[in-house]
């Protein structure tokens, strides 16, 4: 996950101006997701920062985060667990509510998603605010998950996601 990774990221990431509302610069990753060697590569750098040892299950987030948990799973031969939007999920789940700019959303896993101890990585496309990605570790910690790790391929840094997950560690492909 060195200077390569992150140009790779960079080179394959599309700002797109008021989506979904007026103001915002949303980051499409579609084009990176298309691209099958830059896929892998990426893909790769993650497994190859934490070391294809170091955890027992991936976590993705949903929806962005699903497909790059999915092939990290693949490639380490674990498996992968979801945690979702509210409501989603179809057995007993613990929920965590967090803030977005108008309102709150909520997330959810199943409560039985973790044996005791499992070492979970947890992974999603982008960080921006932090929000989501601190519901669900806090989410993975109730669960009975360790968190290992939270990786991003991109991480916004103006948004301060990382001071607010800290003193968690945040691994981000790409910090812009
Ligand atoms: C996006 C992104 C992250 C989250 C980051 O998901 O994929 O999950 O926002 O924002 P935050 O750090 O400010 O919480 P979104 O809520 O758009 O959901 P989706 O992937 O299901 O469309």
């Amino acid at each position: 996950s060195g200077p390569v990774t992150a140009q790779l990221v960079a080179s394959r990431v599309l700002d797109v101006p008021d989506f979904p509302k007026s103001g915002v610069i949303f980051k499409d990753l579609t084009p990176l997701f298309a691209d099958g060697a830059v896929f892998r590569e990426v893909i790769d750098g993650i497994v190859a920062h934490y070391g294809r040892d170091s955890f027992d299950v991936v976590v993705g987030i949903e929806a962005r985060g699903f497909v790059i948990a999915a092939a990290i799973a693949y490639a380490t031969g674990v498996g992968v667990v979801p945690v979702r939007k509210a409501g989603k999920l179809p057995r007993p789940a613990f929920n965590a509510s967090y803030a977005l700019e108008y309102g709150e959303a909520v997330l959810e896993v199943h409560e039985d998603a973790f044996a005791a101890g499992q070492r979970v990585l947890v992974v999603d496309d982008v960080l921006a605010t932090g929000g989501t990605a601190a519901a669900t570790l806090d989410l993975v910690s109730r669960a009975g998950g360790t968190v290992v790790g939270f990786t991003v391929l991109l991480e916004l840094s103006f948004l301060a996601g990382r001071d607010r997950l800290a003193p968690r560690p945040v691994h981000a492909l790409l910090t812009v």
